[in-house]
This record gives structure tokens, C-alpha cells and sequence, in this order.
């Protein structure tokens, strides 16, 4: 047990995929795991363990935003000795050409975030994927056909920006090539990087801030039960 889950030691796999909805930890559980069990119910964030392809494998939800992902990944990593972390979630587009749909792979974070300012005496630390795991994500992607994007995101605090202000806030971030905007991809990186633990973020777009293009729910379900079949089949491999 830790502070924030409830499974006993062992009852959580090295693997863990980091859905933010605990309700889609749950669809995860139920459409492709074998055996699962809920391993924690504390906060209604939900997690789950089972078998896919002879590999166990968890599913954690950790909320929306660094701070409650930051919980659970710290947990997972030094109470259940995780060493795998893929987060499964959507973003929103701050590129025209980007499409809702279309994958992102988290090559690498930025974030607005002062939540590891201190950690790094105020200089920016540059969080970044387990290239391992991008270029295989990248190559079952493409093998499936999928439209795939790989680059820079952006991890905010803010869902909802004060709209009064004369410049959009993502016109910085766009200029210097960052994809897209989500708010969890920073502390995992961070955090998995600190206990020597692999970590990617693959990414739907749901919605894109520039064009105002947005999915509808069941684009949202639907892309999202491709996007936990991608993550499963990529940490199963044989790598
Ligand atoms: N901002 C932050 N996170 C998101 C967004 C967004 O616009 N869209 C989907 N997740």
C-alpha cells in the first residue's frame, strides 16, 4: 500500500499504462485484459491488472493535470517498482495541419509548470521520451497506417487560459514547433527519468485550438480504444 493506492506489493505490474479517466482504465481493463483485477479504488481513481499477450500489464488513472499524475507516478515507481510508463490521452492541436485523430508521440515535454523549477535551481529541464519506446510506438503507428506526428508538447497547467489577453498564449510554443498542448506528459517524463524508469506519451488529438476542429464523443472513445491497443501491443513486444 502507499498513501494514494491501495494494491499490496506485487499486485501492480512493471508495466503501467496512465489513462487520466478512471473510467477508461476501466474500458482498458474490460476490452483487452485477461484476468484483470482492480488493484486500487482509493479517490476513484481507478487501476487495474491483468494479462495481455502473456504480459501482465496495469492500467493506473492519475487525474487531470501534473500534480495528481505526479501522485500516482511517484507511487508507482518507488512503492510498486514500475519501470514502464505509457500515457494514453489527447491533446489539443496548436498547429494548423495538425488533424483531430491524427497520434502525437511525445518526443519531448516543455511546460508552463513551476512544479520542478526548484528542483533544477530555476533552470529548465528539458523532459524527454524513452527513445526505445518512441521508435517502436512510431513504427507500429506507421505500420498500422495511422497518421502519426512525433514532436514537442506542450505540458500546461491551464485548461482554460484568460482568453482576454491580446496574443493566444500557444503563439510562442508554435513558433518553436511544439505539437500540441496536454497537461500530465512533463511529470512523467521527469519522474520516470529520476528513477531511471522508461516513460512515453501517446497522444490523440481531441481538439485543435487553431482550426476549432474537435472530435465528437465517439471519435473520442473510438480513437482512444486504438490508441490503448497501440500502447499494449508496444509494451508487449518483445523489444
Ligand atoms: N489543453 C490542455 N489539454 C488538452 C487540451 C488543451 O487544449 N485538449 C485536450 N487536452
Amino acid at each position: 500500500m502507499s498513501v494514494h493506492l491501495e494494491a499490496r506489493p506485487g499486485e501492480i505490474a512493471p508495466i503501467v499504462l496512465l489513462p487520466g479517466d478512471p473510467l477508461r482504465a476501466q474500458f482498458i481493463a474490460e476490452k483487452f485484459l485477461v484476468d484483470a483485477v482492480c488493484h486500487s479504488r482509493v479517490r476513484n481513481a481507478l487501476g487495474f491488472t491483468g494479462i495481455y499477450r502473456n504480459v501482465r500489464v496495469s492500467v493506473q488513472s492519475t487525474g487531470m493535470g501534473m500534480p495528481s499524475a505526479a501522485i500516482y507516478v511517484h507511487e508507482l515507481l518507488t512503492a510498486y517498482g514500475a519501470h514502464t510508463l505509457v500515457r494514453i490521452g489527447t491533446c489539443g492541436g496548436i498547429r494548423a495541419d495538425l488533424r483531430t485523430r491524427d497520434l502525437v508521440l511525445a518526443q519531448a515535454a516543455a511546460t508552463d509548470s513551476a512544479m520542478f523549477r526548484a528542483t533544477f535551481g530555476g533552470a529548465t529541464y528539458a523532459a524527454s521520451a524513452s527513445f526505445d519506446l518512441l521508435q517502436r510506438a512510431h513504427a507500429l503507428a506507421v505500420a498500422q497506417g495511422r497518421p502519426v506526428r512525433v514532436g514537442t508538447v506542450l505540458t500546461s497547467d491551464t485548461f482554460y487560459p484568460d482568453e482576454r489577453q491580446p496574443t493566444p498564449w500557444w503563439t510562442p510554443w508554435a513558433e518553436h514547433g511544439v505539437l500540441a498542448a496536454e497537461m500530465e506528459t512533463a511529470a512523467v517524463y521527469t519522474l520516470a527519468a529520476r528513477r531511471g524508469a522508461r516513460a512515453l506519451s501517446i497522444l490523440t488529438v481531441s481538439d485543435n485550438l487553431i482550426t476549432g476542429e474537435q472530435t465528437t464523443a465517439d471519435e473520442r472513445q473510438t480513437g482512444f480504444g486504438d490508441m490503448a491497443a497501440l500502447a499494449l501491443e508496444l509494451v508487449t513486444e518483445p523489444s
